[in-house]
């Protein structure tokens, strides 16, 4: 089933990578969530050595190396995110350590090395996330920074239609696993509660810092047609569409 699901979820992603070029990159956290530039929750990057968990493209690892970083890794599951993202890099004069394997197995990591562990809306396709946790855990230094972005918990239970929305479909105490296209391309994930997240954070020794569940200010400020659509602003006013961690190694 694991592997069944992994080679699935990798073929699609081939497939789309062309497709997600930059779209979710630092300093962007995620859909209509504040930014970086507005959250300043990364630490000094100058001389630190961070790695990208789901770097897609390579735009969050650029971001980094603009300001200061002095290493950059990155791991994707998708050989062809992996192709775009060393193209791009290069492009833009930075040299990166980037290995086509899913977060799951990071055996080959080197450890205690990392200053910063990120992840951009990544961390969530995770098929096993406290073994993914861990393996953050044995390659971060004690004293370093995790940060990640990824889908509220509560976006897959609101169902919006007629100029409402519903808790129907509303399973928030079962962390299920579930498929659906994305983009025409089949893929599986898995819904987490909150506590899911928290807990396995606290299993694995990281402090919590901040957690940030909020709409851009922008956005808030503004007025909206009612969409049922699922990333639709009308709905970010009523509830944070992602969610926001930043957590430290003790
Ligand atoms: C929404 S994109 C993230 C974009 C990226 N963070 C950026 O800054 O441009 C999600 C990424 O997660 C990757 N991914 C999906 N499942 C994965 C897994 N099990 N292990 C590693 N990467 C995975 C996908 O290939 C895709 O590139």
């Amino acid at each position: 089933m694991y592997d069944e699901v992994l080679t699935r979820n990798r073929k699609s992603w081939d497939t789309m990578a062309d497709t997600w070029f930059g779209t979710t990159a630092l300093p962007v956290y995620g859909c209509l969530a504040p930014t970086e530039t507005e959250l300043k929750l990364f630490p000094d990057l100058d001389g630190k050595k961070v790695l990208d968990i789901g770097c897609g493209s390579g735009h969050s690892l650029k971001w980094c190396g603009d300001n200061g970083a002095s290493e950059l890794w990155g791991l994707d599951l998708s050989p062809k995110q992996i192709n775009n993202a060393d193209t791009y890099l290069k492009q833009n004069g930075y040299k990166a350590v980037l290995s086509a394997s899913p977060m799951e197995e990071m055996g080959e990591m080197p450890r205690k090395y990392f200053d910063i562990v990120y992840s951009i809306y990544a961390l969530g396709w995770t098929l096993d996330l406290p073994k993914t946790i861990r393996n953050i855990s044995d390659c971060i230094k004690p004293g370093g920074t995790l940060i990640f972005s990824w889908d509220h918990p509560l976006m897959r239970c609101v169902e919006a239609r007629d100029n409402k929305m519903f808790l129907e479909g509303c399973n928030y105490l079962s962390d299920n696993i579930f498929s659906f296209e994305l983009h025409g391309n089949p893929v599986t994930l898995q819904n987490r509660k909150m506590s899911t997240w928290i807990n396995t954070l606290a299993e694995e020794g990281f402090k919590i810092e901040k957690i940030v569940e909020e709409t851009s200010q922008n956005v808030l400020e503004q007025e909206y047609e009612f969409s049922n659509s699922y990333y639709a602003p009308s709905r970010a006013k009523l509830l944070p569409l992602s969610f926001i961690v930043k957590a430290t190694k003790l």
